[in-house]
């Protein structure tokens, strides 16, 4: 089975896109496109990305508008049928509850917060006190709004899905395996120690697509992955 991995696929072009996302799909459930990539090729990578294969494609929009300009995005977006599209939890209930509606066949991620910001950024956009209560407060309202997913930190991770509960799939990004290069990545975790934290899917982008040889460093996460599944069953 693909291992519950979600490769960022930010590549310059088109071409370099579709040659790491055929590289991995046969290892990783999903690859997951971003503005970077979107906003300049639009549809046609998502196409691209597919490839004939399996593979799930994860959008990374981001969206944050008001309710209805979000659930026309949204709308149009649900034609490209991507696994996971993601908004962001700030937008507010009726934000997320117009995606969710607007995309029925995609599960709705609710961004947190963003985990560049440090809780003095956060408290400069006004929200004070620390990061993880905002996020478990944020957590709550985009479950309740209908998300089935949320993106956080594994750090956030358990104390997410203490809040959430078991049906929500938790995608963690910040994930490194042991020795990579953490990049501009600060607060990072293991493939085995997101997971141990209780996330469902994990993003992984520049340890995998940056690797000499892209293919071989997406199996063998997941091969580590398996190893420590199978330890902990
Ligand atoms: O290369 P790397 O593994 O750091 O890629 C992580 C991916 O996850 C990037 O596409 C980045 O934009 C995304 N991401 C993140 N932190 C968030 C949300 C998304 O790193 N909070």
């Amino acid at each position: 089975m693909a291992a519950p991995i979600a490769v960022a696929i930010d590549a310059p072009d088109i071409e370099t896109a579709a040659r790491w996302a055929s590289a991995v799909a046969p290892h990783v459930s999903t690859v997951k496109v971003g503005l970077e990539l979107y906003l300049r090729y639009g549809p046609e990578v998502v196409a691209t990305l597919r490839g004939g294969t399996k593979v799930s494609v994860f959008l990374d929009l981001k969206l944050h508008d008001i309710p209805a300009t979000v659930a026309g995005a949204a709308r149009n977006i649900a034609r490209l049928k991507p696994s996971i599209l993601t908004v962001h939890a700030a937008g507010g209930r009726d934000m997320i509850a117009a995606a969710v509606e607007a995309a029925p066949d995609t599960a709705i991620a609710a961004v947190t917060v963003l985990t560049s910001l440090d809780d003095a950024a956060l408290e400069g956009v006004g929200m004070r006190g620390p990061s993880l209560d905002a996020a478990r407060r944020l957590a709550v309202l985009a479950v309740e709004a209908g998300a089935k997913a949320l993106v956080c930190s594994p750090q956030e991770a358990a104390s997410l899905r203490a809040e959430v509960g078991p049906g929500i799939t938790l995608i963690t990004p910040g994930v490194r395996p042991a020795g990579a290069d953490k990049g501009d990545q600060a607060r990072v975790a293991t493939p085995e120690q997101a997971l141990a934290a209780g996330a469902d899917l994990l993003v992984i982008g520049r340890p995998i697509t940056r690797a000499a040889d892209p293919g071989a460093a997406a199996a063998s996460i997941a091969a580590a992955l398996r190893r420590a599944e199978s330890a902990s069953a």
